[in-house]
């Protein structure tokens, strides 16, 4: 006969351990990093979102894929905003003709400066611990994200 009275305890057990394990989870005073985005480089994140890039374009791989990954395309064209600015505006190929004034480029610029400094994709030096986050290093130094 199945009686409910019996599964009682294992029930509160699980109960407690449910509880202590979001406890910790929540509670938990995580660092996640120095990196924070500029006042100016977040209205570039905005242009970004407005303008639906990430419809096309990767970051650290995730978006559509029209169009390449933008996470480092910073330093991988040379650390040249003037090439980044103009390709804002081009119409090249695929990639859709904008009009975006020199504060605006300034602020996308900005935008992918910044997003070029939080790491590199696609790393290969990353390991996945059992806990689920991810440590990546980049230039010596170990992240957790
Ligand atoms: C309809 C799809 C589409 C959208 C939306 C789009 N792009 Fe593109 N983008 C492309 C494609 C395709 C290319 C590659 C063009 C080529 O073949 O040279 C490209 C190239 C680029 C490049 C040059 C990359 C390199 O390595 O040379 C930059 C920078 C860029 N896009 C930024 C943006 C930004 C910023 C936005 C939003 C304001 C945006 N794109 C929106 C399709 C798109």
């Amino acid at each position: 006969m199945f009686s409910p009275r019996k599964y009682l305890p294992v029930l509160l057990l699980l109960l407690l351990l449910f509880t202590a394990y979001n406890y910790t989870l929540y509670t938990n005073q995580s660092d996640y990093g120095r990196i924070r985005l500029s006042e100016k480089a977040l209205q570039g994140e905005k242009h970004w979102r407005e303008n639906n890039c990430n419809a096309c374009h990767q970051l650290y791989g995730l978006g559509g894929y029209l169009g390449p990954d933008l996470t480092n395309v910073y330093s991988f064209r040379k650390k040249d905003g003037n090439y980044l600015k103009a390709m804002f505006n081009s119409g090249v190929k695929a990639m859709p003709r904008f009009d975006f004034n020199e504060t605006e480029k300034e602020e996308l610029l900005q935008f992918f400066i910044e997003v070029d400094q939080t790491g590199t994709y696609p790393n290969t030096k990353a390991t996945i611990n059992p806990d689920g986050w991810v440590k990546i290093q980049y230039k010596k130094e170990i992240y957790e994200h």
